[in-house]
């Protein structure tokens, strides 16, 4: 049976990437997808989102509204990142579908409900979404199957502050209460997400994916490449949401490692940092399974494979 999916995005050029994915994974079923703000304001993700899913061939799945600021500290976007619109150079047709009537917190809660322990929650964005939810039902903590966070540091440098990654930094504790909520939770840092770089040579494989979607993928990636390289001096860009998704139908693509892991929420300089307590000096029990090994060359086969199926 195919894995039931709720995507919870800011998209985003590589959230795009991400549901362009999932549309191509016949091994899940994507129950909705729940936006946030973050790579762009909640409005403009949501247009976005709505595009994609024509592109992805998922039209008819719910696209929901969700939080348009954090939990608590004000509104951060990433503009220089994904572009004015969050999509990079891309320009879609306009989408055939409309925001579902239902707001994201309730879509989550009902369809946890209606799908008890089977529900994945693939969250690429902030976690405000998944907090809210928690807040209005706790009950669907014990009724849903796994989530999977896109978010965070180990080791590697922050790419918001030099410590913290961008979708923990633009709702700390929103994460905070996902990672105390008690699920089966798996985080798919920028440790592993910052070596999937995806290059001119990569597009350059898309040739077998049908005109459209290797468009697509040029246009929106040449912004996000000419961020990388401005900004970080890196050649490509960071594929990060993807990889959140392809562990799903792959798991084998990265080694997890069971870690205790908080979040700071006060740091002067640090605020947003995730750390794990690699040895086990505070005694407490792992809260999450995070990906600290990843199969690049695999990752990157998978993807570009996957796209000559939409
Ligand atoms: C994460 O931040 C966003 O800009 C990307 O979409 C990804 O989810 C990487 O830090
Ligand atoms: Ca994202």
């Amino acid at each position: 049976m195919a894995m039931r999916v709720i995507l919870d995005t800011d998209p985003g050029i590589d959230d795009a990437l991400a549901i362009l994915l999932l549309g191509a994974s016949h091994e899940i079923s994507l129950e909705a997808i729940t936006v946030t703000h973050g790579n762009t304001t909640v409005d403009k993700c949501l247009a976005n989102a709505l595009r994609l899913v024509d592109l992805a061939g998922l039209t008819g799945v719910p696209v929901a509204r969700g939080a348009s600021s954090p939990l608590v500290k004000s509104l951060t976007v990433a503009e220089e990142t994904h572009g004015d619109g969050g999509l990079g150079y891309a320009l879609l047709p306009d989408a055939r579908g409309t925001v579902s009537d239902k707001s994201a917190v309730d879509t989550i809660i009902e369809l946890v409900h209606q799908y008890p322990h089977e529900i994945t929650i693939l969250a690429i964005g902030p976690c405000t979404n998944i907090a809210l939810a928690i807040h209005k039902d706790p009950t669907i903590i014990a009724l849903i199957d796994r989530v999977v966070v896109m978010g965070g540091v180990v080791h590697a440098p922050g790419n918001m502050t030099p410590d913290a990654e961008f979708n923990i930094f633009c709702d700390p504790e929103a994460f905070d209460i996902v990672l105390r909520a008690g699920f089966d939770l798996t985080i798919v840092p920028l440790d592993v997400t910052y070596q999937c770089l995806f290059t001119k040579a990569h597009v350059a494989r898309l040739s077998s994916a049908k005109p459209e979607i290797a468009q697509f993928i040029e246009d929106s990636t040449r912004f996000y490449m000419e961020f990388h390289d401005e900004y970080q001096d890196i050649d490509g860009c960071a594929i990060n949401d993807p990889l959140a998704a392809a562990i799903l139908i792959r798991p084998d693509l990265v080694t997890l490692r069971d870690y205790y892991m908080t979040v700071e929420l006060k740091g002067e300089f640090t605020k947003a940092k995730t750390s794990v307590d690699h040895y086990k000096i505070l005694k407490k029990k792992a809260n999450t399974k995070v990906a600290m090994e990843v199969d690049v060359d695999a990752f990157m086969d998978f993807f570009i494979e996957r796209m000559a199926r939409l």
